[in-house]
């Protein structure tokens, strides 16, 4: 595995607006200060996700339910919200080939097609829902907590559609939950219905590399071996002491002082690879959730704003703003070195200048040069950027990625001094949500809500 982090363009002496000389120091003599706050909740138990890839218990309850069920299904959906989706999705989009749903079964090697519904849109759920051969599919139904509003809902709808289309609606049923809390895993324990763990001390953002993630990767052939090792490589290569030799404390200590430094609040995550596309929508969670508190009520709160682009595309859309707009962002590109098979652009219209020159190049290449090009461009205006390398889009990779922000994330929690394990503040929401839906334990939200201002009429347009 090669993976790499060039902050160049991070650092004041080579981009004017980069981090300054002085803050570099400081933040490299505290680097021990934040290890040490990343170390004690190591030995809290609070960072399950830095275990799992050596967890190999956990990672055979996935293989072993995945090659009891080979050939039986066409279809695996996965039911989840939040962490509990957007591993899968982001595990799906890089390591399935493009558009693998649409395939064959002969062109996915007998594999499932790879749903996950990740709303409660009535609009998607139906649709799918209605196409299904549900005698040929299997429902992964992913919920840490066993309890979330939109996850059992979609629960509800399916077993209620499993009961009436299939023999055994129990046979087209998995669960992914706490191993012993939960509604989840109580109907699990009461009907006998298969359940995989995640582990009580592994939150759902940083769930990826439990069942939540590899159980689905495992149901769809992907090598899911190789994602936890590649998570275990990177995982020891963050033992580095050193804030340079450590390239999960580089990134969050960038980041951290070109948001509280710099004010470069937003952190855009930049794949110049199709594949890597949704790992930009996970990350945008983690950095979010896990960073996105305030340390009192009076505090006014801290965290940066993640935000997700796609490299060629986004040039022609979002990379205006990141050159010329307000000079609030860091832009973090992943470069990917080989591209699978590339295809060489034909040498036609050679004598038209707009085309001429693409002839001969090859679109791997086309990509590779846009991305440092536009590294360049943002680092000539003063913009701060830097470049994560790959090799290749793998499942070796992709795990060491993973394992990379997620520790990343841990340490820019000790920096920003927030927990980055909590979420307290979807609380309220849930509450409320509770309220106007009837649920029997949620008096108290529904006195508040109804305590809340109403629309007024004043203030409103239109009937
Ligand atoms: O990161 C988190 O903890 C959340 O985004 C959860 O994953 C999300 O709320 C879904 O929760 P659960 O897995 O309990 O259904």
């Amino acid at each position: 595995m090669t993976i790499s982090l060039d902050y160049s363009n991070m650092m004041g002496d080579i981009v004017a607006g980069g981090v300054s000389a002085d803050d570099w120091r400081g933040a490299t003599n505290n680097f021990s200060t934040v290890r040490a706050g990343f170390e004690r909740r190591r030995a809290a138990g609070e960072l399950g996700f830095l275990s799992l890839p050596t967890d190999a218990l956990l990672h055979r309850q996935s293989t072993d339910f995945a090659a009891r069920v080979r050939g039986r299904f066409d279809d695996v959906v996965v039911l989840g919200i939040g962490g509990s989706a957007l591993g899968p999705i982001a595990l799906r989009t890089a390591l399935l080939a493009p558009a693998w749903n649409s395939l064959s079964n002969e062109q996915r090697g007998g594999q499932p097609r790879l749903h996950v519904l990740d709303n409660v849109d009535p609009h998607t759920i139906g649709a799918l829902l209605g196409r299904l051969s549900l005698e040929r599919s299997l429902f992964v139904v992913i919920s840490k907590s066993g309890g979330t509003a939109e996850t059992m809902a979609q629960y509800l709808v399916v077993r209620e559609r499993l009961t009436a289309a299939t023999k055994d609606a129990k046979e087209h049923l998995v669960f992914v939950t706490d191993p012993a809390k939960g509604a989840l895993r109580e109907i699990a324990k009461a009907e006998r219905i298969p359940a995989l763990d995640i582990p009580p001390a592994v939150g759902g953002r940083f769930s990826v590399l439990t069942p939540v993630g590899v159980l689905p990767a495992a149901l769809v052939g992907i090598d899911t071996k190789a994602l936890l090792a590649g998570a275990a490589e990177l995982a020891g290569k963050c033992a580095g002491t050193e804030l340079t030799s450590n390239p999960a404390g580089l990134f969050a200590t960038l980041e951290y002082l070109a948001d509280t430094k710099l004010g470069r609040h937003i952190h855009v995550l930049m794949p110049y690879a199709d594949p890597l596309r949704d790992l930009a929508d996970w990350y945008v969670q983690l950095w979010a959730e896990s960073l996105g508190k305030h340390r009192s009520p009076a505090d006014g709160g801290v965290g940066p704003t993640p935000f997700g682009a796609l490299g060629a595309t986004d040039q022609h859309s979002k990379v205006q703003l990141f050159m010329e707009g307000p000079p609030d962002k860091t832009v973090t590109f992943i470069a990917v070195r080989e591209l699978g098979s590339d295809i060489v652009i034909p040498r036609l219209h050679s004598d038209v200048k707009e085309l001429g020159y693409l002839g001969g190049h090859r679109l791997g290449e086309l990509l590779s040069i846009e991305q440092r090009a536009t590294a360049g461009a943002l680092a000539r205006r003063g913009r701060p950027n830097m470049t994560i390398h790959i090799d290749r889009v793998d499942a070796h990779h992709l795990g060491a990625l993973f394992m990379l922000l997620e520790i990343a994330t841990i340490y820019a929690g000790e920096l920003y001094g927030v927990n980055p394990l909590d979420q307290p503040g979807v609380e309220l929401g849930k509450q409320f949500t509770y309220a106007m839906l009837g649920r029997a334990d949620a008096e108290q939200a529904r006195q508040e809500w109804n305590l809340l201002p109403k629309p007024d009429a004043r203030y409103s347009w239109g009937s």
